[in-house]
């Protein structure tokens, strides 16, 4: 015997007037006399179940009118389309089986604040604006990943356990690594994806990401998945197309296939409609100014002298001047990582851009031409204070056939909180890990 239904409930429309049987979780219950209704919550949507006292056996009204919220049951009975019920559909029930109970189940419709349901985050996770996020987060790995492989791109996973840092030495976690010392947990798949450029072309590594951010905002996470596009024979502009193609790309098929969770989560999709390319571009230097001109319109937007990098409220401010995603270019490569290729007619500056989602959602890709000369590389490293030992293998990369080479990484939760108009990045991941959180 199987335990599987007949069906689920996003599909249910192809079975008006026949008898089916769901299996799901008992999401509201509530009854009058010789009725009870159960909002039926099966994963994929949900739908009311109609039980008269009249229809079903002693037993089954009695069982109805005892399962708890959350209670999961295998239930029978015949599709009825109904334009008044949530859904279209009601499912007019003949039988019902308990198959798991529920008591005293801790969330219910009333509000919780949010560091409870943060304790209770493997339960929070059925409700339905957590469900509606998660399932964005779905589509946006899909889209994002199906996009690239449709561009020829392959995937190239990278490790996870690693021998140096990437992208700075102050967030890293380290684990001892046997008798060969320290290894730290990735914090960018970046430079062995490189590897992988100059073996197949077009390559991008898709994973966890770690780092040992000490900062509490709600943009950042210690863990964090991020997907991680390099091309061969491709510089800072042509980086900058892909990236426009790539987001515009995934918004859109989000807008196409998930209309219906953006409306669970309210979101204002006007933003996102506008998110076609060509993204406007702005240098660093011209943000400063932007800034000092624009400074008083949001709060701690205070003027940056130029060597310095912009916080949350300077990012809100430049991106509150445009109606798409926008790029700041050229950043001083002073704040940017050791591998940024410096723009031939300014070396002070890195070919590099951020692209900073609209509506104060700040950065969500980071991306960057990178060094192809060995000896520049190897004095960046240097400069950088890191160990040229280490990073052997990345510089032999420049010593066997060398290419002006590009690529980029998209935080997942920062583009899901966008999309989703999400103002903290915890709840679009399952389960956040924050300073002050790894349970559960
Ligand atoms: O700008 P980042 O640090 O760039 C890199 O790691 C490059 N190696 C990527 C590349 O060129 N292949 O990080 C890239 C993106 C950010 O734009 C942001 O979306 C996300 O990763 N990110 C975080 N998301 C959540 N929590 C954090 N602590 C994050 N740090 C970065
Ligand atoms: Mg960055």
């Amino acid at each position: 015997m199987s335990l599987q239904p007949t069906t689920t409930v996003a599909r249910i429309a192809g079975y008006v007037g026949e008898t089916v049987t769901l299996a799901g979780w008992v999401y509201h219950k509530t009854g009058k006399g010789k009725l009870v209704f159960l909002l039926l919550r099966d994963g994929s949507g949900t739908i009311q179940c109609v039980i008269f006292k009249k229809q079903v056996s002693e037993t089954t009204f009695a069982l109805a009118q005892q399962l708890g919220q959350e209670a999961a049951c295998r239930v029978t009975g015949s599709v009825r389309a109904d334009e008044r019920a949530p859904g279209g559909f009601e499912l007019d029930v003949h039988e019902l089986e308990l198959v798991g109970p529920s008591v005293d189940y801790p969330i219910s419709p009333k509000e919780h604040g949010v560091e409870f349901l943060m304790e209770h985050r493997h339960l929070w996770v059925r409700s339905a604006r957590q469900h509606a996020l998660l399932r964005v987060r779905a589509e946006v790995i899909a889209a994002a990943q199906e996009w690239l492989n449709e561009q020829g791109f392959i995937r190239f996973d990278s490790p996870i356990l690693t021998a140096t840092a990437a992208e700075g030495t102050s967030n890293l976690f380290a684990t001892d690594y046997f008798d060969l010392g320290k290894a730290y947990l990735a914090q960018t798949g970046q430079l062995y994806v490189e590897a992988g450029m100059m073996a197949f072309g077009k390559v991008y590594c898709f994973g966890p990401t770690f780092r040992a951010e000490k900062s509490k905002t709600r943009r950042h996470l210690t863990e964090f998945w991020m997907i991680e596009p390099e091309v061969a024979f491709a510089d800072h502009e042509d980086n900058l197309v892909l990236q426009e193609q790539f987001v515009s790309a995934i918004v859109q098929r989000v807008l196409e296939r998930r209309a219906a969770d953006l409306d669970v989560l309210e979101r204002d999709t006007t933003v996102l409609k506008r998110c076609v390319p060509p993204f406007p571009r702005i240098s660093y230097d011209d943000a400063l100014e932007l800034i000092n001109a624009h400074q008083g319109e949001v709060e701690g937007a205070t003027p940056v002298p130029w060597g310095e990098d912009f916080g949350a409220p300077h990012e809100q401010l430049i991106a509150s001047q445009f109606d798409r995603p926008v790029f700041v270019e050229r950043y001083p490569a002073a704040i940017k990582a050791f591998y940024m290729e410096p723009d031939p007619a300014r070396p002070e500056v890195a070919l590099c851009a951020d692209l900073l989602a609209p509506e104060g959602y700040g950065e969500i890709i980071g991306g960057s031409q990178r060094i192809h000369d060995p000896d520049l590389l190897e004095r960046r490293i240097n400069e950088h204070g890191l160990d040229v030992a280490d990073y052997r293998w990345y510089l032999d990369l420049r010593r066997y056939g060398t290419v002006p080479h590009s690529g980029f990484g998209m935080g997942i939760e920062r583009a899901v909180a966008w999309i989703t108009g999400t103002r903290h990045i915890r709840e679009t991941i399952p389960f956040p890990r924050m300073l002050y959180r790894i349970y559960p």
